[in-house]
């Protein structure tokens, strides 16, 4: 039995290295299915001698692993041999002019820049025209920089209020951009002015202005005495820069963990206040997390939505349209065009 079982494997192994794709599916029924070769080896064991049942059940639980493992070898190698296959025959010359590759009038459109990246490279310029450096920070964040050290511990209330994306390690997908502020106060050294534009997501009910991937500027400043007025002054010429406009502002108090005082800003647009974004005070706490003497130093720091902002510029009605991918919607800022 140990020798049928040694040159059943033999011959599994050797039909594996010769299969193509669509082989692999009849070998392994034949060898490992429920009807297959292995199976009756394993069933006639109980008619064998008792000590030779060890053995040969050992025997053929190798056989199977070592069939199941040049299966799944050759199958990936299939794959790639595929793959790599397909360069020689599926590539674009995409120096050719756009007539010859086939194209339709309609296509030829140059590609747009898409209108939040377009916001975002104005809001940069606006920041480094102020002296403020822009800092990136992971997507996927730990509970410490999203919430803890943001002075929102485990049973803080204020957690509902970010719907999160929790992921099996333990790990998040951020909810905002405040933890980039901690990072950056935990390698640097005041004074620091910075700011980070990204891509948020929270697990939201999806609407026209609620979105589960959205884009937040977060601003900060952490010096000696810094006040609300050295906020309301940034912000004010943020604001009437991207809006083009000198607009007025007003602070609201609101309830961040990370501020005190916190507050709403309202911006004056064609007339009318409107609530764009969140703002205030460093916490102490938030400063003693990121590792930076809060009897010395304050701050101020703020989170805005892009998004929103976008949709108020351009009179976008639907905040779901920008991350749609939908080319009719994005060629409508072809104006936005470089190159
Ligand atoms: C925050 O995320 C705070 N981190 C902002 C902050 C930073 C306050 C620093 C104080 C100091 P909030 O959850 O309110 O706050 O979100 C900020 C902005 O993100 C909102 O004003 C809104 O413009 C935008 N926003 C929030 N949720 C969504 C959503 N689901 N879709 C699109 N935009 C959203």
């Amino acid at each position: 039995m140990l020798e049928d079982l040694k040159a059943l494997t033999k011959t599994a192994l050797d039909k594996l290295h010769a299969a193509g794709r669509a082989d692999l599916d009849a070998i392994q029924a034949a060898y490992l299915g429920k009807k297959g070769k292995l199976q009756e080896v394993l069933r006639s064991i109980g008619s064998l001698p008792a000590r030779e049942r060890g053995p040969v059940g050992q025997a053929a639980n190798l056989a199977k692993r070592a069939i199941e493992a040049a299966l799944v070898d050759r199958r990936a190698a299939l794959i790639e041999e595929a793959e790599s296959a397909l360069g020689d025959t599926e590539w674009v010359d995409a120096t050719l002019p756009v007539a010859a590759l086939g194209m339709t009038q309609g296509d030829r459109r140059g590609g747009t820049i898409h209108p939040i990246t377009n916001l975002v490279r104005e809001v940069e310029d606006v920041f480094l025209s102020m002296g403020f450096e822009t800092l990136d920070g992971p997507w996927v964040e730990d509970d410490q920089h999203n919430f803890g050290a943001l002075n929102i511990p485990a049973d803080h209330p204020a957690r509902d209020l970010h719907d999160t994306y929790w992921l099996n390690d333990g790990n998040l997908l951020r909810t905002h951009t405040s933890p980039v502020q901690v990072r950056a106060m935990e390698t640097n050294e005041p004074p620091i002015r910075a700011v980070c534009l990204g891509r948020v997501f929270r697990h939201e009910e999806l609407d026209a202005t609620h979105e589960n991937t959205f884009h937040q500027v977060e601003g900060f400043y952490v010096d000696r005495e810094v006040s609300v007025a050295h906020m309301l002054y940034v912000l004010r010429t943020l604001l009437s820069e991207i809006l083009q406009d000198d607009v007025q502002v007003r602070l609201r108090p609101s309830y961040f963990p990370f501020v005190e005082p916190g507050f709403e800003m309202d911006v004056t647009f064609r007339g009318e206040w409107l609530e764009l974004l969140g703002c205030g005070i460093v916490h102490p706490a938030v400063l003693e997390a990121g590792g930076i003497d809060s009897s010395r130093w304050s701050g101020f720091a703020f989170g805005l939505g892009l998004d929103r902002l976008v949709m108020l510029r351009h009179g976008v009605e639907d905040v779901r349209h920008f991350m749609s991918g939908d080319l009719r919607f994005l060629q409508q800022f072809a104006g936005g065009v470089e190159g």
